[in-house]
């Protein structure tokens, strides 16, 4: 694979900027939760970083779950429409509030179909809380509660975000230079 440094063509979002949002989040949430227990639940895997980070800014008790679904595959950049759950929580969410932490909310079809399944479970509350949203390509709506960053329709890596699972762990955001990149083999 490639360094990143060959195949970033700018930062979108320096570390600094990514973890003084995070705080600011952070401390929104936990005034809005002040009185009621919360469960985040992170997508894995490109909602690593930012739950992890969320959650130790968060300064009222709450619990953290996992979950997988399947929406982008290896060298699959666009969303297939539904998502598939592959990983499923261990907590049982019934009664609780719940709040979904996502990387990054694209057509919108991931968390719509995770929310619309989750709903089933008849959780207390349901909320989002996601890093980055590009709204211009939204095709399902979602109802974003949280937002970091909203952000152009470029392809973006970094801070759980992957290009074909590599480069999740840079501390900030970058933007893909498409001309130079070569997908692993
Ligand atoms: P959606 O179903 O189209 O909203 O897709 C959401 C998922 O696609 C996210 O959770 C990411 O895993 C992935 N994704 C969307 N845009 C990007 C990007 O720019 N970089 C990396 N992953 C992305
Ligand atoms: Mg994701």
């Amino acid at each position: 694979m490639q360094n990143y440094k060959d195949v970033l063509s700018e930062i979108l979002i320096d570390a600094e900027t990514l973890q003084a949002r995070v705080k600011e989040l952070g401390a929104q949430i936990s005034a809005d939760y002040l009185k009621d227990d919360l469960l985040l639940i992170c997508i894995l895997r490109g909602g690593v970083p930012f739950t992890v980070d969320l959650s130790r800014c968060i300064t009222t008790p709450h619990m953290v779950d996992f979950m997988a679904v399947s929406s982008y595959g290896v060298g699959k950049r666009e969303s297939s429409g539904s998502a598939r759950v592959t990983l499923d929580l261990q907590t049982d969410i019934r009664s609780k509030n719940v709040l979904l932490v996502e990387d990054i909310v694209d057509s919108g079809h991931t968390i719509s179909s995770v929310l619309q399944m989750l709903e089933t479970r008849q959780p207390k509350s349901l909320k989002v809380c996601a890093l980055l949203d590009k709204p211009e390509r939204r095709e399902a709506h979602v109802p974003i509660h949280y937002l970091g960053f909203s952000i152009p329709n470029k392809f973006v890596f970094g801070y759980g975000l992957d290009l074909d699972e590599y480069y999740r762990n840079l501390p900030f955001v970058g933007v893909v230079d498409l001309e130079k990149y070569q997908p692993p083999s």
